[in-house]
């Protein structure tokens, strides 16, 4: 972060919204910016993972005499010879840091296998080849159980999922059954989507240096103080003696969210070997040992009267956990405030695999359930030979369809109003396989996008000096998000001072502790402290000049002259303080309760236009817009950028992305990008984006959120706007040329 001269003076221009360019985005084009695996330290051993070769079982034998004879190897480290550390805690919702857990699994101190990859060994080399090529020559041997690792052998395994705290689960209104039985015109169809995985651009990656009993940590995470807390449970130290630094983080989606065995291990062979230790997870290590997202099976039942007003809607999800953990994604979820229908059934069931743990990944639940969805609602407009705008304009509820909250925002119809003149809708033929450009079949389709939105709790000190500056810290995360320069704008905004006298601290756990940057939340979090913050030292100010007699509208730094005080500092600890768990609750309880009356969300209109080579079926995403809603827009360039993102990330689940799972042995057999196709630059088209921003009154500054409402809806307006280009209706992720033909 640079820091321009001191300044007294009003800011010239708005700063709230405004296209401010990063503060980070120097340090990182030029290379400057360090991240986890490059934090030199003397003495510096590497270290790699043996990943288990079986689905279940346990270890009989491990023979590491090859890789001790190996130059430069220092220790390989098993569950015969590792330290005790302290089981992971069970994970609960009434205490957040419990949720980094990503398994149940005391990796190294067990000897049982919960699933293909799971670490069964580190070696520790004092190079990083000379580790990894040990870890290739360790010799595990296995008694092998039966294990159950086929999603789509276990359907009929799967259990119901009771109601949630986070309101998942099951939901319903009325009785969508009959009322789909007694329906004019009605749809009823059966989806599936494939596991994902996040493949961040910086693999997982850490490097763990113990001094005593106090450990330092440069982790790739995106939640700072989970992290924190985690090692120091594991490792029986206090809390205090963990110190955790990540001010840059290459990408996370979800997947960083959670503390998986690389870093445990990491901060272990540290541990074990004496010295510093860097585990930098090769990409295969990342599909090995860290979750990705669940796959699923959907069923969405839509019926209407002959006017497209819908009678009924049942969405029901099938997804998977790992026997050692994860959690049911919300595949459902938006069913629940989408649809204006009379009779609403949503549902969700679970099956239990002998797999690594599922994780959040981007609108975990939402971005493939609006694909089964945004495409039957398109599938029952197509019935009803009515535009798929207008349908979902007819059935645009005015509060909540399952429940009657008020919504605390809602741009729908005018997302799509925007977006269709924008994008020229009125052009589209409606009939399919009408629009042609030589060879290539032309389709467009919409879908709707929705993410709820959230709050957590987050800490932060703001700090004014005399001299002008100001001060923000608070130990949040930078993942590419441009959080750093939104925080720099919020401070500037509720001080009334110039941006580039704000500085921005983020990054350590040395700071106040933040949120983890997840459910969109990070923004409205953080704002919603810094606004705290900046309110009290408004207050702290206006006596100040009281004091010294002069007007309190005068600048901060000419106040704190006059007063004779070098700053002043406000801190704000969201009711209380990350520290304490019991603060922590209090802070959910007054949100969730806040929820019971409002329904918080962003929402958006996703316009696609594709090519479809009439020969081969390749699809070609050749058009997009997309016009959101996400309540006050802090950055209009790094907001549009993280929906561009989104987007990206959807255009790739739509046509490319696939984790391939070994039906017989549970091993991901394409733990590659050569395998796992994300797309390409020449994948993807201009993307266009607008953003309503208007504030949302229920949320801090109006934020609702822009890291994940970018994907929700994009496969389901590929699958339309493919179906419009060829008559062809692919049901199932991703949408290949063998099923388009
Ligand atoms: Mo997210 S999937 O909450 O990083």
């Amino acid at each position: 972060m640079t820091q321009a001269p001191p300044h007294a003076t009003r800011p010239s221009v708005r700063v709230l919204g405004e296209s401010i360019s990063r503060v980070d985005g120097h340090v990182k084009t030029t290379g400057a910016a360090r991240f986890s695996a490059e934090y030199p330290y003397p003495d510096l051993a590497y270290a790699a993972l043996v990943p288990a070769s079986v689905a279940r079982g346990r270890i009989t034998g491990i023979d590491v005499s090859a890789a001790m004879a190996l130059p430069g190897v220092r220790v390989v480290i098993t569950h015969e010879n590792a330290p005790r550390m302290r089981p992971p805690r069970k994970p609960s919702v009434a205490n957040l840091a419990t949720l980094a857990t990503g398994t149940s699994v005391n990796y190294l101190n067990t000897d049982e296998v919960h699933w293909n990859g799971q670490p069964v060994a580190v070696v520790v080399a004092d190079s990083l080849e000379g580790a990894r090529d040990a870890a290739r020559v360790v010799r595990v041997t296995y008694d092998e159980q039966d294990a159950t690792v086929d999603f789509v052998r276990e359907q009929p395994n799967a259990r119901r999922q009771k109601r949630d705290a986070l309101g998942g689960g099951e939901g319903r209104k009325g009785d969508a059954v009959s009322a789909l039985a007694a329906a004019e015109v009605s749809v009823d169809l059966r989806f599936s989507t494939p596991m994902h995985h996040h493949n961040a651009l910086e693999p997982h990656a850490t490097t763990a240096v113990w001094v005593g009993d106090t450990l330092t940590v440069h982790d790739g995470t995106q939640n700072i103080d989970w992290t924190r807390r985690h090692l120091a449970h594991k490792f029986r130290v206090p809390v205090g003696n963990v110190r955790v630094v990540a001010p840059f983080v290459g990408g996370a989606f979800g997947g960083k969210t959670r503390v998986w065995p690389g870093t445990i291990l990491a901060v272990l062979a540290a541990r074990v070997a004496g010295r510093p230790v860097r585990l930098m997870l090769t990409r295969e290590d990342v599909y090995r040992t860290v979750g990705g997202r669940t796959p699923s099976t959907q069923r969405v039942a839509l019926g209407a009267d002959r006017d497209g007003q819908l009678t009924a809607l049942i969405h029901t999800s099938v997804t998977q956990v790992g026997r050692v953990g994860g959690g049911p994604e919300q595949v459902v979820s938006q069913s629940r405030h989408l649809y204006d229908a009379q009779n609403i059934l949503v549902e969700q069931r679970q099956l239990t695999l002998d797999a690594v743990s599922n994780t959040s990944m981007r609108a975990p639940g939402e971005a493939i359930g609006s694909f089964a969805l945004e495409a039957a609602v398109d599938e029952l407009a197509h019935r009803l030979d009515l535009d798929p705008i207008e349908l979902r304009m007819r059935n645009e509820p005015d509060r909540n369809p399952l429940d009657g909250k008020l919504f605390g925002r809602r741009g729908l119809r005018e997302a799509y109003a925007r977006g269709a003149a924008r994008f020229r809708w009125a052009d589209r033929t409606p009939e399919p396989r009408s629009m042609r450009d030589g060879r290539w079949l032309v389709g467009m389709g919409v879908a709707t996008a929705y993410h709820p939105a959230w709050q957590l709790p987050a800490n932060v000190t703001v700090r004014l000096s005399a001299d002008g500056t100001v001060l923000v810290r608070c130990a949040f995360h930078e993942m590419g998000m441009g959080s750093a320069t939104a925080f720099g704008q919020v401070a500037a905004h509720a001080l009334r001072v110039p941006f580039e006298a704000v500085r921005v601290e983020y990054g350590d756990s040395d700071l106040p502790a933040g949120p983890g940057a997840g459910g969109s939340a990070q923004t409205a979090s953080v704002t919603s402290s810094i606004l705290a913050a900046a309110a009290r030292l408004k207050r702290d100010l206006a006596t100040l000049a009281d004091r010294a007699g002069v007007s309190p509208d005068e600048p901060p730094a000419t106040i704190l002259t006059r007063a004779g005080e070098d700053h002043l500092e406000a801190t704000i600890g969201s009711d209380g303080g990350l520290g304490r768990v019991a603060d922590q609750v209090r802070f959910m309880s007054k949100f969730l309760r806040d929820r019971r009356r409002y329904v918080k969300a962003a929402c958006g209109a996703q316009f696609c236009e594709v090519r479809v080579d009439a020969d081969t079926g390749e699809v070609r995403v050749t058009r997009w817009l997309g016009v959101f809603d996400i309540g006050t827009v802090v950055n209009a360039k790094t907001a549009a950028s993280q929906l561009r993102g989104g987007i990206v990330m959807g255009i790739g689940a739509a046509l490319g992305e696939e984790s391939l799972v070994d039906r017989d042995t549970g091993r991901i057999v394409n733990a590659d990008l050569a395998e796992y196709h994300v797309p390409v630059h020449a994948d993807i088209p201009r993307i266009d984006v607008e953003c309503l921003g208007d504030p949302d009154p229920t949320m801090p500054l109006g934020v609702l959120g822009a890291g994940e409402v970018g994907i929700v809806g994009v496969a389901g307006a590929v699958a339309n706007a493919v179906h419009h280009a060829t008559g062809r209706r692919v049901r199932d992720l991703p949408i290949t040329l063998d099923k388009v033909l």
